[in-house]
């Protein structure tokens, strides 16, 4: 392990080469179509339907609303209310075919774009395909009929979320507990956790295990090579902001939401994990408002290897605060601007060293991160050769509550392959004044009303620019 932790790379710009096939599943920038119905019965006209015309609650819609939302939107669950009975979704109807459409509900933010087709596609893609989308406002049109329950189709099984042979499991020594404050029901508390691994070992899967379902709205994982956690009184830092929590180094390797499968880097690939090292997760709590909540489970499920695989991983943190160069200054959005933009670059090297091109190094793993203000990120390669540009990730609708790392649906030798020389380009543009609505409430939690200047830094009104990528990498 002594090799890859000495590799640091640098960062800059680049592209990347040999991604893999990619066909794009289903993605629905349709909006308001009607397209044909799936059902039989045309009996109804335009005005609301019979109880038994398609699409309706039995025969269509409960399996799809089981299969696409129900992760979240079940009593207990981290949604505002739950699709689980035909009373509970056919008074949201309307409302469910307006997010779909939209693209709001299920929650998911890399999309492709004019300036991003990325190569590959991602795993666990949750975006709706057009005939689905266009099913909720047929259903919403009709009246949401409720369809005669004899004739109930199959509700789906929930895929399972558990990691597979874990080799241990570890959980918070302590608990939290969150309540409204002032106007403000989102806190930002960090929790170390000990995997308790006495040498180098190679993580192949990493489950997050929520406590409280209703109050863990998302996790952000990290490595804490040093340990730097371990003096946490209970293993807890409350109000660490949106990082580690630690100044030391630390390296972003996961992020999950409700409902997120285990992240298991593709076949022949382990995420170094020093020994002593700890873990740190940055949980997002949503408080519901209605007094003291209390979590006291939260952890992980960790399966890792001592065998050293073919391909050794980590997670570069690139742009601001990380690894690269800015070619627009130091980190500075003026109060009152907006399609502000900032750039970096980081050229593609080990430990600012070029490589050989004997080195097969992969990205296989990218996640975003900006703060409230930033409204739109975007990560590509530009070839060391021929400058061609690829795409890796766009976030255009960026929200910071919807953070995840987004997992390249290819085996590691199909994976985005970089080459040293390359240059990482990220681009993130961000809207300091009012019109930005996640800014209004950033403001106001903190007693504001007006856009305030912003520079780089950990805190919610504080930015940042930055993308971490997994690197897996064989033949260093
Ligand atoms: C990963 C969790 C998750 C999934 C999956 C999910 N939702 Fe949501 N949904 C939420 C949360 C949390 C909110 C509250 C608003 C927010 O945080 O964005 C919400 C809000 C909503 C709203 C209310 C919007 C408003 O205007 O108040 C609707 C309607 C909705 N979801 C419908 C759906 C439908 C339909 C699906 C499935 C196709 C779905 N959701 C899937 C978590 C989820």
């Amino acid at each position: 392990m002594p090799v890859i932790r000495a590799i640091r790379w640098s960062l800059a710009g680049c592209l990347v080469l040999g991604c893999g096939g990619a066909s794009q599943t289903s993605n629905g920038s349709d909006s308001d179509s009607q397209t044909g119905s799936s059902g039989d019965t045309s009996d109804s006209e335009d005005t609301t339907a019979g109880p038994n015309a398609r699409p309706n609650w039995h025969e269509d819609m409960a399996p799809l609303v089981a299969a696409n939302c129900q992760s979240c939107h079940t009593s207990g669950g981290i949604g505002p209310f739950s699709l689980e009975t035909y009373a509970e979704a056919s008074a949201w109807a309307p409302v469910m075919a307006d997010e779909v459409e939209g693209q709001t509900m299920p929650p998911w933010h890399a999309l492709e774009t004019p300036v991003c087709q990325p190569s590959h596609t991602f795993k666990y893609d949750a975006r709706l395909a057009p005939e689905q989308i266009a099913m909720f406002r047929e259903w919403a049109d009709l009246g949401a009929p409720e369809g005669d329950p004899e004739l109930a189709a199959p509700i789906p099984a929930p895929p399972s979320l558990d990691l597979d042979n874990p080799t241990t499991t570890v959980q918070m020594q302590s608990s939290v507990s969150v309540d409204k404050v002032g106007k403000s029901l989102d806190f930002f508390h960090c929790i170390s956790l000990d995997p308790g691994h006495t040498e180098d070992v190679y993580l192949t899967g990493i489950q997050t295990l929520p406590g409280n379902r209703e109050i863990v709205h998302h996790v952000l994982t990290y490595i804490d090579e040093t340990a730097a956690s371990a003096s946490w009184p209970g293993g807890v830092k409350q109000n660490c902001g949106g990082g580690s929590g630690v100044n030391a180094p630390t390296q972003l390797i996961g992020g999950w939401i409700p409902g997120g499968l285990p992240m298991q880097p593709p076949q022949g690939v382990g995420i170094v994990l020093p020994a002593g090292a700890r873990l740190i997760l940055n949980v997002h709590y949503h408080a519901s408002g209605a007094g003291p909540e209390q979590d006291d489970g939260t952890g992980l499920a960790l399966r890792w290897t001592t065998e050293k695989p073919d391909y050794t991983s980590f997670f570069m943190l690139l742009g601001a605060p990380g690894q690269g160069s800015s070619l627009t200054g130091p980190l500075q959005i003026p109060a009152g601007a907006s399609g502000h933009v900032e750039e970096y670059e980081w050229v593609v090297s080990a430990g600012g060293q070029p490589f050989p091109d004997t080195v097969d190094a992969r990205f296989w793993a990218v996640a975003n991160h900006m703060h409230k203000v930033g409204v739109d990120m975007r990560v590509w390669v530009e070839d060391r050769d021929t400058s061609e540009e690829s795409c890796l990730l766009h976030t255009p609708e960026w929200d910071f509550n919807w953070q995840r790392i987004y997992e390249l649906d290819a085996p590691i030798d199909q994976g985005f392959r970089v080459r040293a020389g390359d240059r990482v380009r990220i681009r993130c543009e961000y809207n300091n004044t009012l019109e930005n609505q996640s800014l209004v409430e950033a403001l106001d939690e903190v007693g504001e009303s007006e856009p305030i200047d912003v520079g780089q830094g950990e805190g919610t009104l504080d930015e940042m620019c930055l993308t971490a990528v997994g690197v897996a990498v064989r033949g260093l």
